[in-house]
């Protein structure tokens, strides 16, 4: 099969505001080539601050979510230009994944299939996951012969407890998405015929939500981890000012809707956003 152009190693359409980012090498089961990892900043990149773009969801093309790292051109093609060739494609794929860990929008991965070592990286990157029953996750990196790099390593001490994330590293044995869901490395499995519907029923509920109090929060999440309680607190008071910032009427409207209109209870759903008095800009 004819290898695909560096720009056809992406493919996405934007749908009632949600973005599908798919990989797309499904020959080569969705492999991260140099090329691919290129393509992937571009795009991600060009759609991060669309107005029609509310939610991102990155999945696979094929019957691949994403093989890993490419061993062909990720490794072995680019150790062969020596340490330049190896630094250049480390930051051409840990870029994006960078990239898309504080993105502006909410992402989702949809992991449709197969979902390697590699893949770690975008996988924790996205903000939610959801993975279909039949897809296979694996650190297949002892198989070959290396340590789980590129971050994984670290996802998985992140995503598992202790005893998992080793024997998960230790062992290079794969398992499905219901175990994945079970041990946390995503949030739900379901059948891969009904995952694109759940997916785009979440993202819906995102699209719902006020966009600047959402990036404030993923960023809030994943931030607060490494923090002592103390630092944590303080850095909430500051993140929530500087949400006032860019959305001072969000929250405002959102209060005059539930104590003065009393039209919805935050307990159960989000205010109406697009109502007279709101200014949540998307970008
Ligand atoms: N790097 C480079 N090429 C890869 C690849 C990868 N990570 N994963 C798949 N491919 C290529 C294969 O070499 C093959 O190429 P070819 O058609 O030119 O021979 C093609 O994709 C199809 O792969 P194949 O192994 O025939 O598909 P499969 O459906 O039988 O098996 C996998 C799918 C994912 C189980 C298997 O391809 C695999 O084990 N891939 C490597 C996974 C891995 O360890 N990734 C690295 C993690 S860092």
């Amino acid at each position: 099969m004819q290898e695909s152009s560096e720009s056809d190693t992406v493919a996405y359409t934007v749908e009632d505001g949600i973005a599908w980012v798919k990989y797309n090498r499904p020959e080569k089961r969705n492999a991260q080539s140099p090329k691919l990892n290129r393509r992937m900043r571009e795009v991600i990149d060009a759609l991060e601050f669309r107005d029609d773009v509310g939610v991102l969801v990155l999945t696979g093309e094929g019957d691949a979510f994403c093989a890993g790292m490419d061993l062909k051109e990720y490794f072995r093609e680019t150790e062969a230009q020596g340490l330049v060739g190896t630094r250049r494609a480390q930051r051409d794929a840990y870029g994006w994944w960078e990239r898309l860990r504080w993105y502006q929008k909410p992402t989702i991965a949809m992991v449709n299939g197969w979902c390697f070592g590699g893949a770690y990286g975008p996988l924790f990157s996205c903000d939610l996951a959801f993975a279909a029953d039949e897809a296979q996750f694996g650190l297949s990196e002892i198989n070959w012969g290396i340590l789980p790099g590129g971050g994984a390593a670290k996802v998985a001490a992140e995503l598992l407890p202790f005893r998992k994330a080793m024997y998960h590293a230790m062992m290079g044995e794969n398992v499905d998405g219901r175990t994945a869901a079970e041990w946390g490395l995503v949030n739900e499995s379901h059948p891969l015929a009904m995952l694109k519907d759940r997916v785009t029923e979440v993202a819906k509920v995102l699209l719902g939500k006020n966009p600047v109090a959402l990036k404030a929060t993923k960023d809030a999440v994943r931030r607060v981890r490494e923090m002592t309680y103390d630092n944590a607190m303080d850095y909430l008071i500051r993140a929530q000012e500087a949400a006032n910032f860019f959305d001072n009427q969000g929250r405002k409207e959102g209060i005059r809707q539930f104590i003065d209109e009393k039209s919805y209870k935050p307990g159960l759903g989000a205010y109406d956003k697009d109502r007279a008095g709101s200014t949540t800009s998307q970008s």
